[in-house]
């Protein structure tokens, strides 16, 4: 946290002051009144369910300084603002401009796409954190209106990295978040369906993740995905706006590519990592380089991640030796992501439960058919994909399909609007025995202790509103889908 006074605040913010303008804020700023400290400031949101400002006294008894409100509230010292969510905007930009001023070393890098932000981020954040200078990069999401500001308000004076994860549900969230932020490294993951119903169609999804361009610092690089047709077509709108294009990818052309992947029994990849001489960071020249990577991440498709990765870490003057050995090292970073629990009983459970979209559906289940490998049984525990409006059933239904054909031997799908998975997996030419449909987690816990087997790798993946996670963490604990019960049998 950099020291603010109240003044400053509600400079920063256009609020009105009710409070002594020179207090100080000292503490992180947070808001959710368990995380204050002391000299907090405590920002009060206007939620759905609860008014942050039901919170506020509560706040101040345990140390926090000031609050961020849309009202005066009793007694209590306040900086008082229209809209808190903007307001917390502004002030993440005018502290991260400040930290800039005084530290032109100062590096934000973001992270946009369908899928794979958060792994992104834990990777490029434990890449980063070996260099000198303080790097921000914390667990979990934070990629809203309202996590991102917090993200960038956790930097001290002696942050020198922000990563930062942009996430949009909507037009124009992108454009926001990268007004803030002003990245000099923008990522492009991938234009995929997450959230589609609220865009229209793909190629809005990708014109949103193109937003970031326009918000970038001048003379930015973007760094893009050369194996998304529509985040590679950026690169003319990138160069336009003056910033310089670096693209990563399995393809030929990229400039930061994977050669020779291979996949071992435990899901994790293998690759050469093959560098572009024109990559080196800003004012040097390099040679084309080729060092070999091996993940300690769970799934093929985090070879796209760990490429991105690399290519921002090179533009930000490290070694790709040096990056390459990092990403070897690197761990999962946040929770419910290909999450490999091995358990006493020779079960392996794969949690993916955090979220799920048609492009990390597919991914996992293939990296689930990777792990069963020609030895080992495959079980699918697949619930709804949320938000994909129109295409929704065929979404479901094609998820289905592709089960039969990885050779899943058990699908258990959990809910009705999971439904069509099942449906899908009877259309393709699944038995009755091996695609099971139930309508809830009891029902699901039922057919998993009955049915789960020594030895078998069962995956559980769903939209992260449909709790399977929960049964993520019972699979993993063993005390669902025992297969050492008395009663464990097929
Ligand atoms: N390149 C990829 N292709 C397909 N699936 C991916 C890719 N990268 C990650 N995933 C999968 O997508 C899911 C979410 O991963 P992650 O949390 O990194 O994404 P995110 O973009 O941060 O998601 P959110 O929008 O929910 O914050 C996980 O199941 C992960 O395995
Ligand atoms: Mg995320």
């Amino acid at each position: 946290m950099i020291e603010l006074t109240a003044s400053e605040v509600a400079q920063a913010t256009g609020g009105r002051l009710a409070a002594d303008p020179d207090l100080r804020v000292v503490g992180p700023v947070v808001s959710d009144s368990r995380k204050v400290e002391a000299g907090s400031l405590f920002v009060a949101l206007p939620g759905e369910k609860v008014d942050g400002a039901d919170f506020a006294a509560g706040a101040v008894a345990d140390g926090a300084v000031l609050v961020l409100a849309a009202r005066e509230l009793d007694g209590l010292p306040v900086v008082v603002v229209d809209d808190v969510a903007r307001a917390l905007g502004d002030l993440a930009r005018t502290v991260l401009d400040r930290l800039r001023a005084a530290h032109p070393d100062v590096k934000v890098f973001s992270i946009t796409g369908s899928a794979g932000k958060t792994t992104t981020k834990d990777l490029l954040g434990q890449v980063m954190a070996a260099e000198d200078g303080g790097t921000i990069a914390p667990t979990g999401s934070f990629n809203s209106e309202v996590g991102l500001p917090l993200t960038v308000l956790r930097g001290t004076d002696d942050t020198r990295n922000f990563v930062l994860e942009l996430g949009a549900d909507k037009p124009g969230d992108i454009g926001y978040l990268a007004s803030i932020a002003r990245p000099q490294i923008a990522i492009i993951l991938m234009a995929g369906t997450a959230h589609i119903e609220f865009f229209g169609s793909q190629d809005a999804i990708a014109q949103a993740k193109a937003e970031v361009l326009t918000g970038m610092a001048p003379g930015g690089v973007a760094v893009l995905n050369a194996d998304d047709l529509r985040i590679a077509a950026l690169a003319g709108r990138a160069t336009e706006l003056g910033h310089r294009v670096v693209t990563f990818g399995r393809v030929r052309g990229a400039d930061v590519r994977a050669e020779d992947v291979t996949v071992d029994a435990t899901g994790r990849a293998s690759f050469a990592l093959r560098v572009r001489g024109r990559v080196a960071a800003a004012g040097e020249t390099a040679d084309d380089v080729r060092v070999p990577v091996t993940l300690r991440l769970v799934g093929e498709h985090h070879v796209s991640n760990a490429l991105a990765t690399a290519a921002a870490a090179i533009l930000a003057g490290v070694a790709p030796a040096v990056v390459a050995a990092r990403l070897s090292a690197a761990g999962p970073g946040s929770p419910h992501r290909m999450a490999v629990t091995e358990r006493a009983d020779g079960v392996t459970v794969v949690d993916d439960a955090y979220n799920a979209n048609p492009e990390s559906m597919r991914a996992a289940l293939r990296s689930l058919a990777v792990m069963g490998g020609r030895t080992r049984r495959t079980v699918a525990v697949l619930g709804e994909m949320r938000e994909l409006g129109e295409g929704a059933r065929a979404a479901h239904d094609a998820i289905g399909r592709l089960v039969v054909r990885l050779n899943i031997k058990l699908l258990v799908v959990v809910g009705d609007g999971a439904y069509h998975i099942h449906e899908g997996a009877m259309q393709e030419g699944s038995w009755g025995e091996e695609s099971v449909f139930v309508p809830d987690l009891d029902a699901a816990r039922e057919v998993l202790d009955e049915r789960l087997l020594a030895g078998d790798v069962v995956l559980v993946k769903a939209s992260n509103g449909v709790g399977l996670w929960r049964l993520g963490d019972e699979l993993a604990a063993g005390t669902v889908g025992s297969t050492t019960d008395a009663g464990a049998q097929e």
